[in-house]
């Protein structure tokens, strides 16, 4: 089955074709993050209507790299949230009228469910069952996964998800947005010993996350050379790079418990902060002492991308699943009200 896949939930308009006997035919991505970086964040309705101008030429680009008619393409794979109303409507409203007009089916994907099997878009994918690390801008959260829509949730961020943290401890440090791989950028160069940023919520029991005391810590450590005037260069690398091993160092913790407290031998990162190196790095010295594999997709499908949505969508429509007429959007959509296959 030959599946287009349309992402617009956030700042990046993503459009691919997966085809589930040849794999993945052709991936564009427009990135809106120049436009939202002069105002340090992303503006939602600036970005519904960049979706608007950009998603008919990328859907006709895809097509052509892919050398596929559009009587080729046998449904339509759509986000339908979580993320941004405005930006989800875009997305939606295109893919439900095009399937409507091309007389395929269309299925609406929940976008945290695309992160989570982007792994699966690489060789040597891992099978089921795994525990899923996913730790975007908006979410962080273990996830027990025993296949496709069968998921048990484990721990999750109490407050900030790792990558917001990482985005507004880049603001302070004053960095650009996205934070995330700026500050990876810039801690390269950094002594992370320097200073001990805390480990939040190590020394509980369970699983769950908190990012919003290392967002004061960075806060105040910022304001204490700011005040001398002696925010170097020098000084601003080892905060970044501080910061990166305190969440990260969090993050490895509470997926060692994971790993434990369901004895799968597979541990999956997926979402924006999953292309973090040191975490990668991190993470594969832990699964190591437990026995188990590390996975994750290459760079570009860590962040937002078609191809996951397209991938995502082929699974459930080749299980003969799929939407009515109904354009959904869903700015709030909990995975655990995804069904199985
Ligand atoms: O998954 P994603 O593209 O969008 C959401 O669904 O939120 O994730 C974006 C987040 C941003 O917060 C960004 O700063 C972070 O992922 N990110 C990173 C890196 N690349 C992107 N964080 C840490 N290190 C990176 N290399
Ligand atoms: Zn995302």
């Amino acid at each position: 089955m030959r599946v287009l896949g349309i992402e617009t939930s956030c700042d990046e308009t993503g459009v691919a074709i997966y085809d589930t006997e040849q794999g993945l035919l052709a991936d564009t991505l427009y990135s809106q993050v120049e436009m939202h970086a002069q105002y340090g964040g992303v503006v939602p309705e600036l970005a519904s209507r960049d979706h608007i101008k950009r998603l008919i030429p990328l859907i006709r680009q895809v097509l052509e790299q892919a050398d596929t008619s559009v009587e080729q393409i046998e449904a339509i794979a759509y986000t339908a949230g979580p993320g941004l109303i405005g930006a989800l409507m875009v997305g939606a409203a295109t893919a439900r009228a095009i399937a409507l007009t091309w007389d395929v089916p269309a299925i609406a994907v929940h976008h945290m469910e695309g992160h989570l099997l982007a792994p699966m878009l690489e060789s040597n994918p891992p099978s089921f069952p795994f525990v899923a690390l996913l730790v975007s801008g908006g979410h962080t959260q273990l996830v027990e996964v025993k296949a496709i829509g069968e998921y048990q949730l484990l721990g999750e961020s109490l407050d900030d998800a790792a990558g917001e943290a990482f985005d507004k401890a880049a603001k302070m440090l004053g960095l650009d947005y996205p934070g995330g791989p700026v500050i990876a950028k810039l801690a390269e160069r950094g002594d992370k010993t320097r200073f001990r940023f805390p480990r939040p919520m190590v020394d509980r029991p369970g699983m769950d996350m908190s990012f919003s005391g290392l967002k004061t810590f960075t806060l105040n450590t910022v304001n204490k050379f700011k005040s001398t005037d002696s925010l170097d260069v020098q000084t601003q690398a080892d905060i970044a790079a501080a910061f990166e091993e305190a969440v990260v160092d969090t993050l490895a913790i509470k997926c060692k418990r994971a790993l434990q407290h369901t004895q799968f031998k597979q541990l999956i990162i997926a979402g924006g902060v999953s292309a973090n190196s040191r975490l990668r790095e991190k993470l594969q010295q832990m699964v190591v002492t437990q026995k188990a594999s590390l996975f994750y997709a290459r760079a570009e499908f860590c962040t937002d991308n078609g191809a996951m949505i397209a991938f995502a969508g082929a699974q459930r429509l080749v299980a003969g699943q799929s939407n009515d007429l109904t354009i959904m959007a869903r700015p709030r959509w909990p995975m655990s009200e995804l069904e199985p296959l």
